[in-house]
C-alpha cells in the first residue's frame, strides 16, 4: 500500500464541497462533508465520467454524464446506470494538511 500524500489544504475544500486534485498521477476527488473528508476515483464505472464534476448532495455524487449516483463514503453505486463502486481512498488530516492514501 502507498503511503499518505499531501493533496490539498484544509481550507481549499469547502464544507460541503469537493476538489478535483491529482495523486501519483491520478485524478481522484477529494469530499468534505460534515467535517469529514472521503476520497474517490475521479472515475464512474459506467462509462469513465468525471465524478469531480458532478453534483454532491449530502453523502452522494451524481455521475454528470448518465447521473449515476456513488457514496462518497464507500464508493459505492446506488443507481443506475452504474452497477460496480468505484474505487475509494483513505483521507487523513493533520493540522491544515489533508493527505491521501490511494488504495492498490
Ligand atoms: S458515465 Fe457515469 S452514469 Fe454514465
Amino acid at each position: 500500500m502507498s503511503d499518505f500524500l499531501p493533496v490539498a489544504a484544509v481550507s481549499e475544500i469547502p464544507d460541503p464541497g469537493k476538489l478535483l486534485v491529482e495523486c501519483q498521477d491520478q485524478l481522484v476527488v477529494v469530499f468534505h462533508v460534515d467535517g469529514q473528508f472521503y476520497c474517490l476515483d475521479d472515475v464512474c464505472t459506467h462509462d469513465g465520467g468525471p465524478l469531480g464534476e458532478g453534483e454532491l448532495k449530502g453523502c452522494v455524487i451524481a455521475c454528470p454524464r448518465h447521473g449515476a449516483k456513488f457514496d462518497i463514503r464507500t464508493g459505492a453505486a446506488l443507481t443506475m446506470p452504474a452497477t460496480q463502486a468505484t474505487r475509494s481512498h483513505e483521507v487523513k488530516v493533520e493540522g491544515e494538511q489533508v493527505y491521501v492514501r490511494l488504495s492498490s
